[in-house]
């Protein structure tokens, strides 16, 4: 094992489904094999959105028994919450003062914000709080703070780890090597897992396969997915249904390729195809989606994980912000 560091951050917005499944949390596990791993709980970027105590409380312990029911085991990683390192904030602060603004008015998600604020007749910011605008620089501070190597994202997230390098940089130029160029580690085959209706799988889009949902509801999800009107009998097309785009992820290589040759000959209802991909999720998920439910009876417990995480958390983080002040002349 290298002593490399891999370091990703999950915002707390919603219980994972299996888009985020095979997108990040399953090659962030695989990570953990290789390389130092730190995951954390983004709760102060969840704050720019999730405005209610109750809930983001919630959103945190559900996606800390989440990754736990998903075989994070937090005695061979580091496992916290953003908030619980103080340090983070003081890093924030500072890394802001090397970040032109002109880099945070080209992030994606603030440049969003205000294209559909000017298509709707707005002024440009209506409604847009300047935590959103500094979003990128919180996310380098994460980053930076623990010397990470290696970010394991989605790749909506890339642009965010190109902030952070260029971040680290600025302050590297000026002061010599005080931190750490990030890189940003995306799995090109599972770009896009598309969702019930075709269109990318996003909770904002309402098209999820939720991991944990109960046998029946998870059944019904599945039948839910779109495809063309072909019949049993007719040849199908492999390459742009989204039932096989979903199932080739779970199956066995063999049978991947073996259902592959009779989407091709027909033959294969997708009715048959959609029931094989319930079952391979089901013995996936089942086991998780019972341990889920155990932690998330346990809240003790979970606030006991992350507290523990972020004990170990600080014996990094407090010698990092110790040497980047002295670096900067805040000692
Ligand atoms: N912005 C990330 C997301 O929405 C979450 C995140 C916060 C993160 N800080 C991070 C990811 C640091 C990687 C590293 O998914």
């Amino acid at each position: 094992m290298s002593n490399e560091i891999s370091l990703t951050g999950i915002k707390p917005s919603g219980t994972p489904h299996i888009g985020n499944y095979l997108g990040m949390i399953s090659p962030a596990l695989e990570l953990a094999k290789e390389y130092q791993a730190l995951y954390f709980i983004a709760d102060y970027h969840a704050l720019t959105t999730v405005k209610d105590r109750v809930t983001l409380k919630r959103l945190t312990y559900d996606v800390a028994a989440s990754w736990l029911a998903l075989g994070l085991d937090p005695n061979n990683v580091i496992f916290y919450r953003q908030s619980d390192i103080p340090e983070v904030m003081e890093l924030t602060w500072i890394l802001a003062c090397f970040t032109s603004k002109g880099l945070l008015n080209r992030a994606h998600a603030y440049k969003a914000a205000v294209e559909e604020n000017l298509e709707r007749g707005f002024s440009a910011d209506e409604g847009i709080n300047s935590g959103l605008f500094f979003y990128p620089a919180l996310m380098a501070a994460d980053i930076l703070l623990f010397d990470t190597n290696y970010v394991p994202v989605g790749l909506d997230q890339k642009q965010h780890i190109e902030i952070a390098r260029d971040i680290a940089q600025a302050i590297n130029s000026n002061y010599g090597e005080v931190l750490t160029l990030p890189e940003a580690v995306i799995r090109e085959d599972v770009r896009t897992i598309p969702g019930l209706d075709g269109r990318k799988m996003s909770k904002s889009y309402e098209n999820v396969i939720p991991m944990f949902a109960p046998s029946k509801q998870l059944r019904k999800s599945v039948m839910r997915i779109v495809t063309d009107s072909r019949q049993p009998d007719e040849p199908k097309d492999p390459e742009t249904d989204n039932v096989f785009a979903i199932y080739k992820h779970f199956a066995q290589p063999e049978d991947v390729e073996r259902v592959r040759q009779r989407y091709l000959e027909g033959g294969l209802a997708y009715s048959q195809i959609k029931n094989d991909l319930y079952e391979l999720l089901e013995t996936e998920f089942a086991e998780a989606r019972e341990q889920y439910g155990q932690f998330m009876e346990d809240w003790d417990y979970l606030e006991q994980v992350l507290l523990q995480g972020a004990e170990k958390a600080r014996k990094i983080s407090q010698p990092k912000i110790a040497k980047v002040r002295k670096a900067l002349g805040i000692d």
